[in-house]
């Protein structure tokens, strides 16, 4: 990386006390207090300590983390949200980033303390956090009612950020019904079939998460263009009839062998001159980030599944060859999350 800077004692700082940063944005996001300032700009402490019924030194505790952080900052003695997250509430998108702060604080946080124990044991320990059997967090949530809810609340949200980038890079102009393997509570198959009213949508997904996707897919009208269907996505045959199989979220929780038998699944249900979608966070080949893969890599590294990862982009294109496809395209999303559209034809 040549034109990085080396890292500074302040650099340092941020890394010791990681946790401690990401817990000013939880209590300012628990608290109320940046949904506050975003109602009411440029309020003096003792007025934000009126408002969230917060004595004087914990206020003075959450200003002094949460402006040094430059989540707020300080004019004449006066509090005011970041510039970002005011873009951000007036977007809609802070609504999302509350979801995800619950995700790391409530699912990621209880399990990352097995991250070492998770590199040194090349499998998930983290799981050991979460109630229930089965070697996959996917199959244990169904073990936790609350928990489920709150996973699937949050796993939209994740996607609800980033799918814009599936709708606009994955043209789906020519394509006629798409497989949704692992769609989840159907958010991606809703936002690409409302971007495009050509293509109908077929999700497969574990029982209980195809009940979710069936709810949110009747509440946006879609029950006649998105279908769903229960299967495990590894020992069930996947349906014909479909010119696309799309990966959205999916290929980051299995290992390269596992990916390798999903893509040569995708490969059998596809007619010739079909396409396979992947779309998730990619790491650069390079191996030096971006820095959002290498971090969320801790969460994968501990808890979904044994081998979760987030891959490189030549892997991609590696499991597409030895499953028999070709053209590959590569379309980095080119925003802030390292999401990116890979694709390749039969
Ligand atoms: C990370 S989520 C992604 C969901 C969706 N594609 C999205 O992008 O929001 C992974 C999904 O794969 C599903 N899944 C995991 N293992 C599965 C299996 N063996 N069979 C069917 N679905 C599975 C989970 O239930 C979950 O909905």
């Amino acid at each position: 990386m040549a034109d990085v800077p080396p890292l500074s004692t302040d650099g340092l700082v941020q890394i010791l006390f990681g946790s401690s940063a990401f817990q000013m944005l939880n209590a300012g996001c628990n608290l109320g207090l940046f949904a506050l300032l975003d109602r009411q700009p440029d309020l003096t402490p003792e007025e934000i300590g009126r408002e969230l019924g917060l004595e004087a030194r914990p206020v003075q505790v959450l200003l002094l983390g949460t402006t040094a952080l430059r989540l707020t900052a300080r004019h004449s003695g006066r509090y005011r949200n970041a510039e970002l997250l005011t873009g951000m509430f007036a977007d809609g998108t802070w609504e999302i980033m509350e979801d995800l702060v619950a995700y790391e604080e409530q699912i990621v946080r209880p399990a990352e303390v097995d991250f070492t124990e998770s590199l040194r044991a090349n499998t998930n320990v983290g799981l050991r956090r979460i109630k229930g059997t089965g070697t996959d967090l996917y199959h244990r949530l169904s073990a936790d009612p609350d928990l489920e809810q709150l996973f699937y609340r949050c796993m939209r949200s994740w996607s609800r950020l980033s799918n814009p980038i599936l709708v606009e890079k994955a043209d789906l102009t020519a394509v006629r019904r798409v497989l949704d393997v692992g769609g989840g509570d159907g958010v991606n198959a809703i936002a690409l079939a409302q971007a495009d009213p050509g293509a109908e949508f077929t999700i497969l997904d574990l029982p209980g998460t195809v009940e979710i996707a069936r709810r949110k897919i009747a509440e946006q009208g879609l029950a006649d263009r998105i279908t769903v269907q229960a299967a495990d996505i590894f020992a069930d045959t996947y349906p014909s009839g479909h010119d696309c199989v799309l990966f959205a979220n999916q290929l980051v929780i299995w290992s390269p062998e596992e990916n390798l038998a999903l893509l040569r699944k995708a490969h059998q249900a596809l007619p010739d001159g079909g396409r396979v979608v992947v779309f998730n966070a990619m790491s650069d080949d390079s191996g030096e980030g971006p820095l959002y893969a290498a971090l969320d890599n801790v969460y994968f590294a501990t808890l979904p599944a044994a081998s979760s990862t987030i891959y490189r982009w030549g892997q991609y294109e590696e499991w597409f060859a030895a499953a028999g496809f070709a053209k590959v395209e590569r379309l980095p999303g080119g925003r802030w999350t390292p999401h990116g559209v890979i694709s390749a034809v039969k």
